[in-house]
């Protein structure tokens, strides 16, 4: 079958490391299942893959790619990429949880081993691509709004960073559940498109005209500071990224004068995402797609995601 995958790991060089090619089908363990992958996205995990943070080089060639959607008897079905104790309230929470790509092959592969529990059925009326959108960076966001933000009726938002997946899925999330939304981009271009999606859109590090409840950080080093001066007394603080740097200064007379909350966020779990998409399909919500390329050109759609010139999610198709 035709894959994209991890032959080695390059820090210094992360494209240098991908493969595209032909591999042997998936073994199947115990109680999983084989299914058909029609669709798939990139994450910036992928580049963090290549780069070899998280995936050590004695376990390449590694295929790629946590997000996909999958034909299951007929129909498709979205591919919740976390692979946890299902038995724990929170499978998040599992400390041996691991995201497909990392100890299982990913969805960058025209076949795919998965426990059936991590097959949901797709709204009705998506097309594949936008399916394959959701189950990362549109579910990291979602966790971050609801189970881990609180965002409350009428409550106000900042998201750093404008173009990325997480930043595009939270700005259409929480504008569509009646939040006052505020972005910030370094880039004027991005600035406008995501004016349009219902945000006040401000240059990186601007002061905003309040103070806001809940900030989607992501970008880390480089918007840190400015996520902190940007909270009122008891926001949260929601942290899953750090696109640009994982060091950053805390002023801690901040935190406990303002009382703020600093939280991580990683992913969601298989109920969250179920609950994602009856929230999209009610409120006809669709993710933001950049471009389409197909599978044979994951290397081509990979370098595009590393130029960090994207607004919205980058698809790869599989036929
Ligand atoms: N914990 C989890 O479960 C989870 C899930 C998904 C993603 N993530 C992480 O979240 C981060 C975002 O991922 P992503 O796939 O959405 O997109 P990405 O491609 O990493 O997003 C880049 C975003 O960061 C901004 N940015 C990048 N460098 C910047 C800099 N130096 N200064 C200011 N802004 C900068 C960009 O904004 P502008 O270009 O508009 O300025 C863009 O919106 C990644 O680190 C990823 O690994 C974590």
């Amino acid at each position: 079958m035709l894959a994209a995958y991890a032959n080695t790991v390059s820090s210094d060089d992360p494209l240098s490391a991908l493969a595209v090619g032909e591999l042997p089908d998936p073994e199947v363990p115990d109680g999983w299942t084989t299914v058909d992958v029609v669709a798939s996205s990139l994450n910036r995990h992928d580049l963090w893959s290549l780069a070899g943070v998280g995936l050590p080089k004695d376990r390449t060639p590694m295929i790629l790619g946590c997000d996909g959607v999958a034909i299951r008897r007929g129909h498709p079905h979205l591919i919740y990429p976390v692979i946890a104790d299902a038995s724990l309230p929170d499978e998040t929470l599992d400390p041996g949880r691991t995201l497909l790509s990392e100890l299982h092959p990913g969805t960058f592969a025209e076949k795919i081993a998965i426990p059936a529990r991590n097959l949901l059925a797709a709204p009705e009326g998506w097309s594949a691509h936008e399916a394959a959108c959701m189950p990362t960076a549109w579910l990291t966001a979602w966790r971050m709004l609801t189970t881990r933000g609180r965002l409350e009726p009428g409550g106000s938002v900042l998201v750093q960073g404008a173009g990325g997946g997480v930043a595009t899925a939270a700005v259409r999330l929480a504008a569509t559940m009646g939040a006052r939304v505020y972005v910030t981009s370094r880039d004027e271009a991005k600035r406008e498109r995501v004016a349009g999606l219902g945000a006040t859109a401000l240059p990186a590090g601007a002061r905003l005209p309040e103070r806001v409840d809940v900030v989607i950080e992501t970008v880390g080093s480089a918007t840190f500071d400015h996520s902190l001066k940007s909270a009122r007394p008891g926001a949260r603080i929601v942290v899953s990224g750090a696109t640009a740097g994982h060091e950053a200064p805390v002023d801690l007379r901040r935190v406990f004068f303002l009382q703020l909350e600093i939280i991580g966020s990683t992913m969601g779990t298989r109920d969250e995402l179920a609950e994602l998409l009856i929230f999209c399909s009610e409120h006809d919500l669709r993710p933001v797609i950049d471009r389409v390329y197909p599978l044979r050109e994951a290397k081509k759609a990979l370098a595009h995601l590393a130029d960090g010139d994207i607004f919205g999610k980058i698809v790869l198709d599989h036929s």
